[in-house]
């Protein structure tokens, strides 16, 4: 499939977009009462679990645009670059991906009714069981974690490409 030279609208509104809503989720995660047994969601939890959803709708509905619509790296680059932009890349949509879907597993299993913004019911993905819920908490974590590194590595880039390389890798994901 050919390879577009550049990112259209619907990729940045996208990007931006999700960039908006991971900036109040991680707050929300640390902020929120810590979880106790025999608890039920507050609507600190509500608000995490709505907007993670929303992440990872948007983030489905990215890939499959993206998937249709291939973007090849800025040609300028050096070969070590393009492959490594590549490389971070789709290990952020995965990570992503992880994060959200290992945050609903670990509220089916705590058994809890969960709703988007107390609007749709959500479906649960599994049934009720305290074990498995520990295990997917500390999973949870620790994709929370690697999906905050590989997030500063990628925005350490994208500020080395505006201050030091001084190209124009930062423009191809701005408006216009
Ligand atoms: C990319 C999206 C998400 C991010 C960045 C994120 C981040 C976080 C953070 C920072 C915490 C606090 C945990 C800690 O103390 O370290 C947390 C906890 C939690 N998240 Fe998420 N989350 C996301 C998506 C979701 C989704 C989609 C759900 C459920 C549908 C969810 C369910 C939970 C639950 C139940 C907890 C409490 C468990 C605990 O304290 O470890 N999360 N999340
Ligand atoms: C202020 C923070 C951010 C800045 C300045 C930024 C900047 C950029 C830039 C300039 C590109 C285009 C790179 C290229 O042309 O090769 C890009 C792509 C991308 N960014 Fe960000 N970004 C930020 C935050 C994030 C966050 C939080 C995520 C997490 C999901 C993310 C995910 C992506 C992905 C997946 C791509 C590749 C798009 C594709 O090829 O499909 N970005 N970003």
């Amino acid at each position: 499939m050919m390879r577009h030279l550049q990112y259209g609208t619907p990729a940045k509104v996208f990007h931006w977009c999700i960039v908006a809503l991971l900036a109040v989720q991680y707050p929300i995660g640390w902020l929120m009462p810590d979880i106790h047994r025999g608890m039920s969601p507050g609507a600190g939890m509500t608000f995490h679990i709505s907007i993670g959803i929303a992440i990872l709708v948007l983030t489905a509905l990215r890939l499959v645009w993206r998937l249709a619509h291939p973007v090849a790296p800025e040609s300028s680059l050096p070969a070590w670059q393009r492959l490594s932009s590549e490389v971070v890349h789709w290990l952020l949509y995965a990570l992503v991906l992880a994060t959200t879907i290992s945050g609903w597993l670990f509220a089916s299993f705590r058994g809890w009714p969960v709703s988007f913004f107390y609007l749709v019911p959500l479906p649960m993905l599994a049934s009720d069981n305290a074990a498995a819920g520990r295990t997917i908490d500390g999973l949870h974590q620790a994709m929370e974690w690697a999906l905050l590194v590989t997030i500063v590595v990628h925005v350490a880039a994208a500020l080395a490409h505006i201050f030091i390389y001084r190209d124009r890798v930062m423009q191809r994901m701005l408006p216009g």
